[in-house]
């Protein structure tokens, strides 16, 4: 029920009728039993700055995730960025603070780790092959090093990124052996989708995988469709496949954390 004391959230998308936050989110609010609801919000590029700063201006409101195509332009009309989001270049939550203030933050990375652990997958001491080098490839990429990972390899179209990101998760001092790939994942014992690549019908494949074996493990960001044509061709050639909505199941209890809605 909602009332005069409830506290505001929001998903800022575009498009947004795919979005599944509002239902698990507000489940989630129900369970951990906060007077607060989380409302979809469709605005475009265009209107983004316009928005937020409407947004910034709701005193009841706790804050709000941001998606699909917004990531990266919401990183400029933050008052503050964690560490996370300073090194994904991108936001994907964001906190008012009493004062109108914004506190963006990303958990794509840490959400991810923990989706692979809830499949069953334990990323410490693993290699890993990771296709892209966007903002979802930069979290995922810090957040598997944090982890524990032994190796990682990226593959990306556009080859530079790739290497700005091995040369930031080097500086970072990690540990973790780097590599900047091409196509073919072998070698690798987990295999990782960052890019967009399978959202689309039409959607090439992120790598080659025709080179996958049974002996590795592919994990996917793309939620929608659940089994991509990488996961497909994946596990035709028998390996083990994790899927992606976990990443975003296990960011909603963080995301809630984020913006004082804690259990
Ligand atoms: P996100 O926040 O989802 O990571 P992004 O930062 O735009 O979005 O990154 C998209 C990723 O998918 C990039 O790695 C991109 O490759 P480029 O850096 O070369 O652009 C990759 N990607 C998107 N479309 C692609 C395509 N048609 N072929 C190959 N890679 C593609």
């Amino acid at each position: 029920m909602i009332s005069g004391r409830t506290q505001l959230c929001a998903i800022l998308a575009d498009p947004i009728a795919h979005v599944r936050t509002p239902e698990t989110f507000n489940a989630l609010m129900t369970a951990r039993g906060h007077d607060a609801v989380l409302v979809p919000m469709h605005v475009s590029t265009d209107a983004l700055p316009t928005a937020v700063a409407a947004l910034k201006a709701i005193a009841n409101l706790a804050g709000f995730v941001v998606t699909v195509p917004h990531k990266i332009a919401m990183v400029p009309l933050c008052d503050e960025l964690s560490g996370a989001a300073q090194i994904a270049g991108a936001v994907n939550i964001v906190r008012r603070t009493a004062e109108g203030r914004l506190h963006g933050h990303i958990l794509d990375g840490d959400g991810f780790v923990a989706g692979l652990r809830q499949s069953g997958v334990e990323p410490a001491g693993r290699s890993v092959y990771i296709a892209g080098a966007g903002g979802a490839a930069n979290a995922i990429a810090f957040a598997l090093a944090a982890a524990g990972v032994s190796r990682i390899g990226i593959w990306n179209r556009t080859r530079a990124k790739a290497e700005t990101l091995a040369n930031r998760l080097r500086v970072a001092g990690y540990g973790c052996d780097m590599a900047v790939e091409g196509a073919d994942p072998a070698g690798y014992q987990i295999v990782v989708n960052a890019t967009s690549l399978g959202l689309r019908e039409t959607d090439p494949l992120p790598l080659a995988a025709d080179q996958l074996t049974s002996d590795q493990i592919v994990a996917e960001i793309i939620m929608k469709p659940e089994w991509t044509p990488l996961l497909l061709e994946a596990k035709a050639r028998g390996c083990t496949v994790a899927l992606g909505a976990p990443m975003l199941d296990c960011q909603l209890p963080m995301m809630a954390d984020y913006l004082g809605l804690t259990a």
